[in-house]
Protein backbone atom coordinates (compact mmCIF):
# COMPACT_ATOMS: atom_id res chain seq x y z
CA UNK A 1 0.00 0.00 0.00
CA UNK A 2 2.80 2.03 0.56
CA UNK A 3 4.15 1.88 -2.35
CA UNK A 4 1.39 2.75 -4.49
CA UNK A 5 0.95 6.59 -2.24
CA UNK A 6 4.83 6.91 -2.21
CA UNK A 7 5.48 9.87 -4.81
CA UNK A 8 8.97 9.19 -6.25
CA UNK A 9 10.80 12.23 -7.70
CA UNK A 10 11.19 11.28 -11.42
CA UNK A 11 14.46 9.84 -12.54
CA UNK A 12 15.74 12.99 -13.79
CA UNK A 13 15.62 14.90 -10.23
CA UNK A 14 17.27 11.64 -8.59
CA UNK A 15 20.28 11.40 -10.69
CA UNK A 16 20.51 15.53 -10.49
CA UNK A 17 20.40 14.86 -6.38
CA UNK A 18 22.74 11.98 -6.42
CA UNK A 19 24.95 14.57 -9.14
CA UNK A 20 24.56 17.64 -6.14
CA UNK A 21 25.89 15.33 -3.83
CA UNK A 22 28.56 13.78 -5.68
CA UNK A 23 29.86 16.98 -7.80
CA UNK A 24 32.85 18.48 -6.26
CA UNK A 25 31.97 21.79 -8.48
CA UNK A 26 28.16 22.03 -7.74
CA UNK A 27 29.61 21.46 -3.98
CA UNK A 28 32.12 24.88 -3.85
CA UNK A 29 29.57 26.03 -5.78
CA UNK A 30 27.32 25.46 -3.19
CA UNK A 31 29.52 27.29 -0.59
CA UNK A 32 31.88 24.27 0.74
CA UNK A 33 35.31 24.06 1.27
CA UNK A 34 37.60 21.64 -0.43
CA UNK A 35 41.00 21.58 0.37
CA UNK A 36 42.10 20.64 -3.34
CA UNK A 37 39.17 22.51 -4.87
CA UNK A 38 37.27 21.73 -8.18
CA UNK A 39 39.16 22.55 -11.25
CA UNK A 40 37.90 23.06 -15.10
CA UNK A 41 38.83 25.79 -17.82
CA UNK A 42 37.38 28.39 -20.01
CA UNK A 43 37.26 26.95 -23.35
CA UNK A 44 39.14 23.63 -22.48
CA UNK A 45 37.45 21.95 -25.73
CA UNK A 46 39.45 23.80 -28.23
CA UNK A 47 42.41 23.94 -30.31
CA UNK A 48 44.91 23.18 -27.80
CA UNK A 49 43.89 19.26 -27.46
CA UNK A 50 45.09 17.13 -30.53
CA UNK A 51 42.29 15.48 -30.62
CA UNK A 52 40.08 18.78 -31.07
CA UNK A 53 41.89 19.04 -33.77
CA UNK A 54 41.04 15.82 -35.42
CA UNK A 55 37.34 16.37 -35.36
CA UNK A 56 37.97 20.14 -36.89
CA UNK A 57 40.28 18.95 -39.43
CA UNK A 58 36.99 17.17 -41.04
CA UNK A 59 34.17 19.32 -39.56
CA UNK A 60 33.80 23.34 -39.51
CA UNK A 61 33.04 24.88 -36.15
CA UNK A 62 29.30 25.41 -36.70
CA UNK A 63 28.88 22.22 -37.67
CA UNK A 64 30.41 21.12 -34.60
CA UNK A 65 28.27 22.99 -32.36
CA UNK A 66 25.10 22.00 -35.00
CA UNK A 67 26.03 18.22 -34.60
CA UNK A 68 24.99 16.93 -31.07
CA UNK A 69 27.00 13.99 -31.70
CA UNK A 70 29.93 16.32 -32.37
CA UNK A 71 29.15 18.53 -29.98
CA UNK A 72 29.37 15.67 -27.34
CA UNK A 73 32.47 13.82 -28.49
CA UNK A 74 34.13 17.44 -28.10
CA UNK A 75 32.46 18.47 -25.05
CA UNK A 76 33.67 15.51 -23.41
CA UNK A 77 37.45 15.29 -24.61
CA UNK A 78 38.73 17.39 -21.90
CA UNK A 79 37.27 15.59 -19.40
CA UNK A 80 38.52 11.97 -20.76
CA UNK A 81 42.03 13.37 -21.01
CA UNK A 82 42.17 15.50 -17.45
CA UNK A 83 39.65 14.46 -15.56
CA UNK A 84 38.53 17.89 -14.63
CA UNK A 85 35.47 18.54 -12.61
CA UNK A 86 32.97 20.29 -14.70
CA UNK A 87 32.54 19.68 -18.88
CA UNK A 88 31.02 23.18 -20.50
CA UNK A 89 28.59 22.32 -23.78
CA UNK A 90 30.67 22.87 -26.84
CA UNK A 91 29.18 25.66 -28.61
CA UNK A 92 29.79 29.95 -28.87
CA UNK A 93 27.82 32.41 -27.09
CA UNK A 94 26.82 33.83 -30.38
CA UNK A 95 24.96 30.83 -31.77
CA UNK A 96 21.70 31.27 -30.82
CA UNK A 97 21.31 34.45 -32.29
CA UNK A 98 21.30 32.53 -35.37
CA UNK A 99 17.29 31.76 -34.83
CA UNK A 100 16.82 35.65 -34.23
CA UNK A 101 18.20 36.64 -37.88
CA UNK A 102 21.40 36.55 -37.35
CA UNK A 103 23.49 35.43 -40.17
CA UNK A 104 26.79 34.15 -38.59
CA UNK A 105 30.17 32.17 -39.82
CA UNK A 106 33.75 31.95 -38.46
CA UNK A 107 35.66 32.73 -41.06
CA UNK A 108 39.08 31.09 -40.28
CA UNK A 109 41.66 33.24 -38.58
CA UNK A 110 39.09 36.04 -38.12
CA UNK A 111 36.95 35.08 -35.47
CA UNK A 112 32.75 35.43 -35.44
CA UNK A 113 31.25 37.65 -38.55
CA UNK A 114 28.00 38.88 -38.65
CA UNK A 115 26.99 39.83 -42.09
CA UNK A 116 23.45 41.35 -41.09
CA UNK A 117 24.56 43.91 -38.14
CA UNK A 118 22.44 45.64 -35.96
CA UNK A 119 22.69 49.08 -36.28
CA UNK A 120 18.87 50.78 -36.88
CA UNK A 121 15.80 50.84 -34.68
CA UNK A 122 14.67 48.32 -37.28
CA UNK A 123 17.25 46.35 -37.37
CA UNK A 124 16.33 45.82 -33.53
CA UNK A 125 12.55 45.53 -34.53
CA UNK A 126 12.92 42.65 -36.92
CA UNK A 127 15.19 40.23 -34.24
CA UNK A 128 13.01 37.83 -33.56
CA UNK A 129 12.20 36.34 -29.91
CA UNK A 130 12.26 32.30 -30.64
CA UNK A 131 11.45 29.49 -28.77
CA UNK A 132 15.03 27.87 -28.46
CA UNK A 133 13.37 24.60 -27.51
CA UNK A 134 12.36 24.29 -31.57
CA UNK A 135 15.11 26.76 -32.94
CA UNK A 136 17.70 25.04 -30.87
CA UNK A 137 16.73 21.58 -30.53
CA UNK A 138 20.16 20.63 -31.91
CA UNK A 139 22.12 22.08 -28.33
CA UNK A 140 19.52 20.59 -26.25
CA UNK A 141 19.88 17.39 -28.22
CA UNK A 142 24.09 17.45 -27.44
CA UNK A 143 23.07 18.64 -23.91
CA UNK A 144 21.33 15.13 -23.07
CA UNK A 145 23.89 13.20 -25.10
CA UNK A 146 26.53 14.59 -23.11
CA UNK A 147 24.88 14.37 -19.78
CA UNK A 148 24.27 10.68 -20.03
CA UNK A 149 27.85 10.51 -21.62
CA UNK A 150 29.78 12.26 -18.58
CA UNK A 151 30.53 10.49 -15.24
CA UNK A 152 28.26 11.48 -12.62
CA UNK A 153 29.82 13.55 -10.75
CA UNK A 154 31.07 15.72 -13.16
CA UNK A 155 28.80 18.70 -13.47
CA UNK A 156 27.67 20.07 -16.73
CA UNK A 157 27.58 23.81 -17.51
CA UNK A 158 25.32 25.77 -20.03
CA UNK A 159 26.12 29.20 -20.73
CA UNK A 160 24.68 32.63 -23.05
CA UNK A 161 26.38 35.69 -23.07
CA UNK A 162 25.44 38.32 -21.59
CA UNK A 163 23.13 41.05 -23.28
CA UNK A 164 25.30 43.63 -23.47
CA UNK A 165 28.37 41.05 -25.15
CA UNK A 166 25.52 39.50 -27.44
CA UNK A 167 24.85 43.24 -28.35
CA UNK A 168 28.50 44.15 -29.49
CA UNK A 169 28.65 41.61 -32.31
CA UNK A 170 25.59 42.06 -33.33
CA UNK A 171 25.90 46.01 -34.01
CA UNK A 172 29.97 46.05 -34.74
CA UNK A 173 29.03 42.68 -36.90
CA UNK A 174 32.08 40.62 -35.44
CA UNK A 175 34.68 41.36 -33.40
CA UNK A 176 33.88 44.54 -31.80
CA UNK A 177 36.37 46.88 -31.13
CA UNK A 178 36.61 49.73 -31.15
CA UNK A 179 33.20 50.14 -30.53
CA UNK A 180 32.09 52.82 -32.10
CA UNK A 181 28.87 51.63 -33.85
CA UNK A 182 28.08 49.89 -30.23
CA UNK A 183 28.51 53.20 -28.37
CA UNK A 184 27.19 55.59 -30.95
CA UNK A 185 23.42 53.48 -30.58
CA UNK A 186 24.07 53.27 -26.72
CA UNK A 187 24.20 56.96 -26.64
CA UNK A 188 22.41 58.04 -30.10
CA UNK A 189 19.53 56.13 -29.53
CA UNK A 190 19.59 54.56 -26.19
CA UNK A 191 15.42 53.35 -26.82
CA UNK A 192 16.67 51.03 -29.35
CA UNK A 193 19.48 50.11 -27.33
CA UNK A 194 17.41 49.38 -24.70
CA UNK A 195 15.05 47.10 -27.07
CA UNK A 196 18.13 45.37 -27.96
CA UNK A 197 19.09 44.05 -24.80
CA UNK A 198 15.39 43.65 -23.57
CA UNK A 199 15.20 41.47 -26.60
CA UNK A 200 18.28 39.66 -25.64
CA UNK A 201 17.89 39.36 -21.94
CA UNK A 202 14.37 37.63 -22.93
CA UNK A 203 15.66 34.96 -25.39
CA UNK A 204 18.67 34.16 -23.30
CA UNK A 205 17.39 33.31 -19.92
CA UNK A 206 14.52 31.33 -21.92
CA UNK A 207 17.52 29.70 -23.54
CA UNK A 208 18.92 28.92 -19.97
CA UNK A 209 16.15 27.54 -18.65
CA UNK A 210 15.62 25.00 -21.49
CA UNK A 211 19.34 24.16 -21.07
CA UNK A 212 18.83 23.18 -17.45
CA UNK A 213 15.11 21.53 -18.32
CA UNK A 214 17.78 19.26 -20.89
CA UNK A 215 20.01 18.65 -18.20
CA UNK A 216 22.66 21.04 -17.45
CA UNK A 217 23.56 20.92 -14.07
CA UNK A 218 24.23 24.99 -13.72
CA UNK A 219 24.80 27.74 -15.94
CA UNK A 220 27.28 30.86 -16.72
CA UNK A 221 26.68 34.06 -18.53
CA UNK A 222 29.84 35.51 -20.26
CA UNK A 223 30.23 39.50 -20.18
CA UNK A 224 33.41 38.98 -22.38
CA UNK A 225 33.16 43.46 -22.82
CA UNK A 226 31.64 44.40 -19.68
CA UNK A 227 35.16 45.75 -18.70
CA UNK A 228 34.99 48.45 -21.32
CA UNK A 229 31.84 50.60 -19.57
CA UNK A 230 32.67 52.34 -16.33
CA UNK A 231 30.41 51.09 -13.46
CA UNK A 232 27.26 53.70 -14.05
CA UNK A 233 27.20 52.91 -17.44
CA UNK A 234 27.14 48.95 -16.11
CA UNK A 235 24.25 49.78 -13.56
CA UNK A 236 22.32 51.61 -16.24
CA UNK A 237 22.81 49.18 -19.57
CA UNK A 238 24.16 45.55 -18.14
CA UNK A 239 22.63 45.52 -14.07
CA UNK A 240 19.34 45.39 -14.67
CA UNK A 241 19.05 42.61 -18.04
CA UNK A 242 21.13 40.70 -15.58
CA UNK A 243 19.06 40.80 -12.56
CA UNK A 244 16.31 39.81 -14.84
CA UNK A 245 18.50 36.69 -16.13
CA UNK A 246 19.28 35.26 -12.81
CA UNK A 247 16.06 36.41 -10.97
CA UNK A 248 13.92 34.04 -13.40
CA UNK A 249 16.52 31.57 -12.64
CA UNK A 250 17.24 31.75 -9.14
CA UNK A 251 13.89 29.36 -7.97
CA UNK A 252 15.57 26.47 -9.56
CA UNK A 253 19.03 27.12 -7.33
CA UNK A 254 21.46 25.56 -9.24
CA UNK A 255 25.04 27.38 -9.75
CA UNK A 256 24.66 30.62 -11.56
CA UNK A 257 27.89 31.69 -12.55
CA UNK A 258 28.51 35.72 -13.84
CA UNK A 259 32.02 36.13 -15.92
CA UNK A 260 33.25 39.76 -16.86
CA UNK A 261 36.50 40.09 -18.85
CA UNK A 262 38.31 43.29 -17.43
CA UNK A 263 35.38 43.54 -15.05
CA UNK A 264 37.66 44.27 -11.25
CA UNK A 265 35.93 47.43 -11.37
CA UNK A 266 32.95 46.26 -11.22
CA UNK A 267 32.78 43.97 -8.60
CA UNK A 268 30.55 45.91 -6.34
CA UNK A 269 27.57 46.06 -9.03
CA UNK A 270 28.57 42.10 -9.70
CA UNK A 271 27.40 41.42 -6.27
CA UNK A 272 24.27 42.83 -6.92
CA UNK A 273 23.10 41.05 -10.36
CA UNK A 274 22.21 37.76 -8.53
CA UNK A 275 24.53 35.57 -9.70
CA UNK A 276 25.55 33.03 -7.12
CA UNK A 277 29.33 32.42 -8.30
CA UNK A 278 31.61 34.95 -10.04
CA UNK A 279 34.09 33.98 -12.87
CA UNK A 280 37.52 36.66 -11.81
CA UNK A 281 39.75 37.33 -14.42
CA UNK A 282 43.74 37.23 -13.91
CA UNK A 283 44.15 41.01 -13.07
CA UNK A 284 41.40 40.41 -9.97
CA UNK A 285 43.16 39.69 -6.86
CA UNK A 286 40.68 37.32 -5.04
CA UNK A 287 41.03 38.69 -1.75
CA UNK A 288 39.91 41.60 -2.82
CA UNK A 289 37.27 40.76 -4.48
CA UNK A 290 35.99 38.45 -2.15
CA UNK A 291 35.94 41.04 0.79
CA UNK A 292 33.34 42.85 -2.02
CA UNK A 293 31.29 40.24 -3.17
CA UNK A 294 30.78 38.82 0.44
CA UNK A 295 30.35 35.30 1.65
CA UNK A 296 27.58 34.41 -0.05
CA UNK A 297 28.88 34.31 -3.87
CA UNK A 298 31.31 31.61 -4.78
CA UNK A 299 34.62 32.66 -6.91
CA UNK A 300 36.07 31.28 -9.77
CA UNK A 301 39.37 31.64 -11.34
CA UNK A 302 42.18 32.67 -12.23
CA UNK A 303 44.64 31.80 -13.22
CA UNK A 304 46.46 34.11 -16.24
CA UNK A 305 45.83 31.45 -19.24
CA UNK A 306 49.46 32.55 -20.76
CA UNK A 307 51.17 31.19 -17.93
CA UNK A 308 50.16 27.98 -19.33
CA UNK A 309 52.81 29.70 -22.05
CA UNK A 310 55.52 29.29 -19.64
CA UNK A 311 58.06 27.17 -17.77
CA UNK A 312 56.99 24.27 -15.18
CA UNK A 313 58.54 26.81 -12.54
CA UNK A 314 56.41 29.36 -13.37
CA UNK A 315 52.99 27.26 -13.86
CA UNK A 316 53.90 25.99 -10.22
CA UNK A 317 54.34 29.09 -8.28
CA UNK A 318 51.90 30.96 -9.99
CA UNK A 319 49.09 27.96 -9.55
CA UNK A 320 50.28 27.86 -5.86
CA UNK A 321 50.02 31.97 -5.65
CA UNK A 322 46.30 31.76 -6.63
CA UNK A 323 45.50 28.59 -4.75
CA UNK A 324 46.82 30.86 -1.76
CA UNK A 325 45.32 33.15 -2.62
CA UNK A 326 41.87 31.73 -2.64
CA UNK A 327 43.28 28.99 1.02
CA UNK A 328 40.87 28.49 3.46
CA UNK A 329 37.79 30.09 2.16
CA UNK A 330 34.62 27.78 0.73
CA UNK A 331 32.80 28.79 -2.12
CA UNK A 332 35.86 28.44 -4.79
CA UNK A 333 36.81 27.11 -8.23
CA UNK A 334 39.58 26.63 -10.19
CA UNK A 335 39.74 27.90 -13.25
CA UNK A 336 41.69 30.64 -15.76
CA UNK A 337 40.97 34.04 -15.66
CA UNK A 338 40.65 33.68 -19.40
CA UNK A 339 39.81 30.86 -22.09
CA UNK A 340 43.12 28.54 -22.73
CA UNK A 341 45.47 29.70 -25.70
CA UNK A 342 45.45 27.57 -28.91
CA UNK A 343 49.33 27.58 -28.49
CA UNK A 344 49.30 26.03 -24.59
CA UNK A 345 51.00 22.80 -24.59
CA UNK A 346 48.82 19.79 -23.38
CA UNK A 347 51.64 19.05 -20.51
CA UNK A 348 51.30 22.32 -19.30
CA UNK A 349 47.60 21.24 -18.24
CA UNK A 350 49.42 18.36 -16.54
CA UNK A 351 51.42 20.49 -15.15
CA UNK A 352 48.46 23.20 -13.59
CA UNK A 353 46.47 19.82 -12.50
CA UNK A 354 49.49 18.16 -10.89
CA UNK A 355 50.05 21.26 -8.83
CA UNK A 356 46.43 21.78 -7.44
CA UNK A 357 45.69 18.19 -6.96
CA UNK A 358 49.15 17.61 -5.29
CA UNK A 359 50.31 20.59 -3.82
CA UNK A 360 47.30 20.02 -0.37
CA UNK A 361 48.33 16.58 0.41
O1 LIG B 1 35.31 24.83 -24.12
C1 LIG B 1 34.52 25.80 -24.02
O2 LIG B 1 34.76 26.82 -23.37
C2 LIG B 1 33.14 25.65 -24.65
C3 LIG B 1 32.84 26.34 -25.82
C4 LIG B 1 32.92 27.85 -25.98
C5 LIG B 1 33.36 28.42 -27.20
N1 LIG B 1 33.17 29.77 -27.14
C6 LIG B 1 33.89 27.64 -28.33
C7 LIG B 1 34.65 28.32 -29.37
C8 LIG B 1 32.54 28.91 -25.15
C9 LIG B 1 32.05 28.87 -23.71
C10 LIG B 1 32.69 30.11 -25.89
C11 LIG B 1 32.32 31.44 -25.39
C12 LIG B 1 32.61 32.60 -26.19
N2 LIG B 1 32.61 32.73 -27.56
C13 LIG B 1 32.88 33.88 -25.66
C14 LIG B 1 32.90 34.23 -24.18
C15 LIG B 1 34.16 33.83 -23.50
C16 LIG B 1 35.37 34.62 -23.91
O3 LIG B 1 36.22 34.03 -24.62
O4 LIG B 1 35.47 35.79 -23.55
C17 LIG B 1 33.09 34.76 -26.74
C18 LIG B 1 33.43 36.23 -26.63
C19 LIG B 1 32.91 34.02 -27.93
C20 LIG B 1 32.95 34.53 -29.32
C21 LIG B 1 33.99 33.85 -30.13
N3 LIG B 1 33.89 32.55 -30.57
C22 LIG B 1 35.21 34.38 -30.61
C23 LIG B 1 35.70 35.79 -30.34
C24 LIG B 1 35.83 33.38 -31.35
C25 LIG B 1 37.10 33.52 -32.15
C26 LIG B 1 38.30 33.44 -31.32
C27 LIG B 1 38.86 32.05 -31.31
O5 LIG B 1 39.18 31.56 -30.20
O6 LIG B 1 38.98 31.49 -32.40
C28 LIG B 1 35.02 32.23 -31.28
C29 LIG B 1 35.31 30.93 -31.89
C30 LIG B 1 35.30 29.75 -30.97
N4 LIG B 1 34.38 29.51 -29.99
C31 LIG B 1 36.21 28.66 -31.02
C32 LIG B 1 35.82 27.77 -30.02
C33 LIG B 1 36.43 26.44 -29.70
C34 LIG B 1 37.33 28.49 -32.03
C35 LIG B 1 36.76 28.06 -33.33
C36 LIG B 1 37.47 26.90 -33.99
O7 LIG B 1 37.51 25.79 -33.45
O8 LIG B 1 37.97 27.14 -35.08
Amino acid sequence: MSDTILITPSTTHTKAGSRARSSKYLRAAHGEHFSIPPVWMMRQAGRYLPEFREVRKAHGFLDVCRTPELACEVTVQPIRRFGFDAAILFSDILVPLVPMGTKLWFAPGHGPQILNPVRSKRDVEELQVVDPRESLSYVLDAIRLIRAELPKEVALIGFTGAPFTLAAYLVEGGKPEPFANLKQMMYSDPATFHNLLEKLSAMMSDYLAAMLEAGADAIQIFDTWAGILTEREFRHTNLPYLQAMYSQLAPLNVPMTYYALGGMHLTAAVRETGCTVAGLDWRTLIPGARAILGPKIAVQGNLDPTVLLGSEKLIRSEVSRVLDDARGEGGYIFNLGHGILPMTPTSSVEIMLDEIRDSRK
